[in-house]
């Protein structure tokens, strides 16, 4: 197996996270091995992270050497962990767990009988066709030019700036890049930032497109994970020292999945970082207006530090089938990435940016009735939880358009199939994965309609009673789907 770079864990830090990890029994390697088992299913050690020195380890446990030893030639031999001399041991993954991730195998073809659980996508605000209609009187006046804009309209440049301004960063249009969605923006800086063979940090879980755009460039994902209360900012530094990313991509707002919001000491704290390690930093900002809490948001982290690149998108805060996004930079830096978009496009559809300048006049009524609905779904969806799969846990979000849960068992890519046959489509945790782990999670959104949500949860429940093992916790040895 080829070494991925990751952090290394320090063994006080291993120890956190393994808890009480022989109960009241006494210490044994089988104990150990299945604790770490755990850890590298779930996610919280994300594959390539180096494992502490046998004797720290021993010493940090309170355990001898001879029981490290054996645990790790235990989880050598079920292929969780590898080793090479000199480099210490790493843990990695077992391959059927990596064929179940290349595979994926839980997104066939759209089927109208199938509830939708897999994309965290609302559906196009009413005032669209309204808009769509503005815009095609506007259209008129395009069309005696050519038509390519690659830096976007300037009207809707100008909307754009207008909204950073609002949220507290002083923003000039030329500042603005119009794509064709925040994916696009993403794929263009990777593009022009990152050479195949570098690597990029990444928060784990994260947006799977992004790490499908990461490995297409043959880039490394650097993971770090994500804790409990979100950023782990002190293990965040040190892979940014260990590991010299070119470059980082983070979603400080409302994290996909997790749907956590980092706070404006944590913004700083992580500028600060950005600056002593001189990395740049995709931040990305899609789902920064889907703001659950009404409370004064944080200022977008382009405010702490000119490391910040942003990535916006109009498909969470009106609709994804306009395909727009745009990233906010410095005007150098926009020229640099026109330049950088020949390659791929011309510009984005002038009939598409007439609508989004339209939609963006009224933007606050307009994301005000979008916060309103998603506070409904998601108390809606939170409700049919507890009913039907109380033993799911979750921390309710303050913003983002998902539930990201902890369904008590590594079992998620088994339930997404089984979630199938019962007519529900539903992302398992390995999705958001770097390496094919977090088997415990599942992403559940709440972007359908109350009715919707109820009913597929409930079917979702019936698929979990009707899977062999049941929904209680599973032997960690057994096969994955
Ligand atoms: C975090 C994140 N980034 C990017 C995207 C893609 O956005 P767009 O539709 O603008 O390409 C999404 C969509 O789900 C997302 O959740």
């Amino acid at each position: 197996m080829s070494f991925t770079p990751s952090a290394h864990i320090h063994g006080h830090k291993l120890v956190e996270l393994l808890g009480s990890w022989h109960g009241t029994a006494r210490p044994s390697s089988q104990a150990l091995a299945a604790a770490l088992r755990q850890l590298a299913l779930d996610g919280r050690l994300p594959p390539g992270t180096k494992l502490p020195a046998e004797r720290d380890l021993a010493d940090a446990l309170g355990v001898s050497r001879t029981l490290v030893a054996r645990t790790l030639d235990r989880l050598r031999e079920e292929g969780f962990a590898a080793s090479r001399r000199g480099a210490g041991s790493w843990v990695k993954l077992p391959d059927r767990e990596r064929d179940n991730e290349s595979h994926g195998g839980w997104f066939p073809a759209a089927d109208s009988e199938v509830l939708n659980l897999a994309q965290a996508t609302p559906s196009a605000p009413p005032e669209l066709c309204a808009a769509v209609d503005q815009a095609r009187l506007r259209f008129a006046e395009q069309l005696s030019g050519h038509g390519y804009q690659p830096h976007g309209l300037p009207e809707l440049r100008e909307r754009i700036a207008e909204r950073y301004a609002k949220r507290g960063l002083p923003t000039n249009p030329d500042q603005i890049l119009v794509t064709s969605g925040a994916q696009h923006g993403f794929a263009l800086l990777l593009r022009m930032l990152v050479s195949p063979g570098e690597r990029v940090l990444v928060e784990h879980p994260t947006y799977p497109n992004a790490l499908e755009a990461i490995r297409g460039l043959n880039v490394a994902p650097v993971a770090v994970p994500m804790v409990e209360e979100g950023w782990d900012l002190e293990l965040l530094a040190a892979s940014l020292r260990q590991t010299s990313p070119r470059l980082a991509y983070l979603i400080p707002d409302f994290h996909n999945p997790t749907g956590i919001r980092l706070d404006a000491d944590g913004r700083a704290r992580l500028a600060r970082e950005l600056a002593r390690t001189c990395t740049t930093a995709v931040i990305d900002e899609t789902l920064a207006e889907i703001d659950l809490t009404g409370d004064q948001a944080p200022l977008p982290m382009a405010s702490f530090t000119d490391r910040a690149l942003l990535v916006g998108s109009a498909s969470k805060s009106f609709w994804g089938g306009l395909r727009l996004g745009w990233i906010r930079a410095s005007e150098d830096f926009v020229q640099r990435a026109v330049v950088g978009r020949a390659a791929v496009d011309l510009g984005s559809p002038i009939l598409e940016q007439l609508v989004l300048a339209e939609l963006l006049r009224d933007a606050d009524r307009l994301l005000e009735r979008r916060r309103a609905e998603s506070i409904e779904r998601r108390d809606h969806l939170i409700a049919a939880l507890r009913e039907h799969l109380p033993h799911w846990r979750f921390r309710v979000p303050d913003g983002g358009l998902s539930l990201w849960c902890d369904i008590g068992a590594p079992v998620s890519s088994r339930l997404s199939v089984a979630a199938e046959q019962h007519g529900v489509r539903v992302a398992p945790g390995v999705r958001f994965s770097v390496h094919g782990s977090l088997e415990r999670w599942m992403r559940v959104p709440y972007t359908l309609p109350g009715d919707q949500l109820e009913e597929a949860i409930r079917r979702l429940a019936t698929a979990s009673s009707s899977m062999p093992d049941g929904p209680g916790p599973t032997a960690l040895t057994a096969p994955l789907a």
